[in-house]
């Protein structure tokens, strides 16, 4: 070892050892012949005094050395007399006094300095990836990262699962992105898919008879990218055979419990809650909802079935709804100006307009006020239980378009008012999603989780008449407004998969093509099983506070699935493309 020390250990018990520490060079200050640099490694950042008295030669050098240079320094450690003590870091009771200086490696000048309290834009960032991971924040997000996961398969092993790796080279898992391709070379004009997740994988080790599996999986989706989103991620994946739904949700409840105890420190309350898609969908126009904070949404229709307003009455006729939310103490926080951005905000929604209304002592203020009569204002404020200087918004649509608009709505007032404190985590499990969305576009059903999630047994009656009403056995567990994972009952039984491909409009040929292994398998003793993935970059935001997804990663793509350090993706030799026999349109400038 070329230390005997870490930067971040030394305290006074260590005062009066000859120590070896070694690391980068945070700062240098020349003061009156004694320079003092302090030197940072993971672990923290410890002052070194060089005085010239204890060595020409290693003062003189300590003179030379520049921010980043890498250090190894040999020194006595010392108390800091009372009014030199640094209450700010952990070693800022002791210096260690030079005796001896190797300078390991001299660094070029830095694009920037990890100490920086303005770091430059993200993909400056990212292209100096080497240094950006040298800021302590990042650094605290990756360390956290690996003990979130070492909690993670500690509750699962604890629990009798085992981690079993699955194929990266894989054929295509049916979770309804695009998928990444590798080119075989050894079956030309064949490809392998990287898995979007190892969902036929570990429905097969169920089969096979490993009755409880988890595996930290990489997952990659080529699809378009958010905040919350990378085209590669991990997932905490879990399988379990012999199990109801009941048996997934009080797994996953005991590992969020387990986890906010070790990191948090706090003991939370199972089971944690439960609402239904509908109810998620009616109360808070999402299948995500913020839970954090109520701010729920209202129906008016009866309220406003007789008004003046022509919109209003126009979208009930045509079979819309009129919804609304009521923004507590915002009336003189949003000016007219502000209020006409968030109706552009809703548009995005694919709503008409925003209606708005300002509670005031008297009644509601609004342009549209002169359209409702006292009665229906007094009514409208009680339906929201609104008080005075609250602001009242309202859309009149289709009822999914309300539901989004309002939704969205809901989720950005959120933020603005700061109605919730950004420090607390709350879980819940939206649960029964439908099991089949119609596409609009195609003019067809598709699966709304995967092809395999099983029916709620009391709606397969709808499968000939209804297939909109037909619920999932599936959950998704909700974190402050994110979707952390999700889930569901797989189906075992090979009729009831057929009825499902039947409705998506798979031909029994193209499914076996497509899912054979799985099919088949299933043929063979398949057991009732069950199982869940966590987004595991999502958690690691979410117990860090963080808000971008790349901050928890080490090495992350840009929104435009990049990764600037290494330059991937890029063109490869015309001799590799020549092996795996592809030829190459002119690639679009
Ligand atoms: P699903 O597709 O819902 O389910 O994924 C599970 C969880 O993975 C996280 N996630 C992502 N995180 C970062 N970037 C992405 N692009 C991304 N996509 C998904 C989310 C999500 O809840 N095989 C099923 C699980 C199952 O049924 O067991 C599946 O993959 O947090
Ligand atoms: P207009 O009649 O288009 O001048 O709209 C009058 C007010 O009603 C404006 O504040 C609009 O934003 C609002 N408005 C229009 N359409 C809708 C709608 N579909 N839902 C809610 N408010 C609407």
């Amino acid at each position: 070892m070329l230390r005997t020390h870490t930067c971040g250990e030394l305290r006074t018990h260590q005062v009066g050892e000859t120590v070896t520490v070694c690391g980068w060079v945070d700062s240098r200050r020349d003061h009156g012949g004694l320079v003092f640099v302090d030197l940072r490694d993971r672990y923290g950042k410890v002052q070194v005094v060089f005085d010239p008295s204890e060595g020409a030669e290693q003062h003189a050098k300590a003179g030379g050395v520049r921010n980043e240079d890498v250090l190894q320094v040999t020194g006595r450690v010392v108390a800091r007399s009372a009014k030199d003590v640094n209450a700010k870091i952990p070693t800022g009771e002791i210096d260690i006094r030079s005796q001896s200086l190797v300078i390991l490696n001299k660094s070029k000048t830095v694009p920037f300095e990890p100490g920086t309290t303005t770091p430059p834009n993200e993909e400056f960032r990212l292209k100096y990836r080497f240094i950006d991971l040298r800021r302590p924040r990042l650094q605290e997000l990756i360390i956290f990262r690996h003990r979130l996961t070492k909690l993670i398969r500690d509750y699962f092993d604890r629990d009798g699962f085992l981690e079993i790796e699955t194929p990266m080279l894989g054929r295509s898992s049916p979770e309804g992105a695009r998928d990444y391709l590798v080119p075989s070379r050894v079956h030309p004009g064949c490809f392998y898919a990287l898995p979007q997740s190892p969902q036929l994988y570990k429905q097969i080790l169920m089969v096979a008879g490993f009755d409880r599996y988890m595996q930290i999986a990489r997952c990659f989706r080529d699809e378009d990218l958010r905040a919350d989103r990378q085209p590669e991620f991990t997932q905490v994946d879990i399988e379990m055979a012999f199990v109801e739904r009941e048996d997934i949700l009080r797994t996953a409840d005991g590992l969020i419990e387990f986890l906010m105890k070790e990191i948090r420190g706090t003991q939370i309350t199972l089971p944690l809650p439960r609402l239904t898609h509908r109810e998620a969908m009616e109360k808070y126009g999402s299948d995500k909802p913020d839970l954090r904070y109520g701010m729920e949404l209202v129906d008016l229709g009866e309220v406003v079935a007789n008004c003046g307003f022509s919109v209003f009455k126009n979208t009930l006729a045509a079979g819309g709804r009129i919804r609304g939310l009521c923004a507590p103490q915002a009336a003189e926080k949003y000016s007219r100006r502000q209020i006409d951005d968030l109706t552009l905000f809703v548009k995005d929604y694919k709503a008409q307009g925003l209606a708005f209304f300002r509670v005031t002592e008297t009644g509601l203020d609004s342009p549209i006020a002169k359209f409702f009569t006292p009665e229906e204002q007094a009514s409208i404020r009680a339906k929201f239980d609104a008080k005075t200087g609250d602001l009242i918004f309202i859309v009149a649509d289709k009822p999914a378009v309300t539901s989004a608009a309002l939704g969205a709505l809901r989720s950005r007032l959120g933020k603005e008012l700061k109605l919730f404190d950004p420090n607390e985590m709350h879980f819940a499990w939206v649960l029964d999603f439908p099991l089949f969305g119609w596409n609009e576009e195609e003019q067809r059903w598709d699966a709304e989780h995967h092809p395999f999630c099983n029916p709620v047994p009391e709606d397969v009656g709808y499968f000939e008449t209804d297939p909109g009403k037909i619920r999932a056995t599936s959950y998704d567990l909700v974190i402050n407004g994110y979707e952390g994972a999700s889930g569901s009952v797989r189906i075992h039984d090979g009729a009831v998969q057929q009825k499902v491909f039947d409705l998506l409009g798979i031909p029994a040929e193209v499914a076996d093509e497509r899912f054979a292994c799985l099919l088949e398998a299933l043929r063979y003793g398949a057991p009732p099983h069950a199982g869940i993935a966590l987004g595991l970059d999502r958690l690691v935001m979410l117990f860090t506070g963080c808000d971008n997804i790349r901050d928890v990663l080490a090495f992350p793509k840009t929104q435009k699935a990049s990764d600037l350090l290494s330059g991937a993706p890029s063109n490869v030799d015309a001799k590799q493309l020549k092996e795996l026999s592809i030829r190459v349109e002119e690639p679009p400038k």
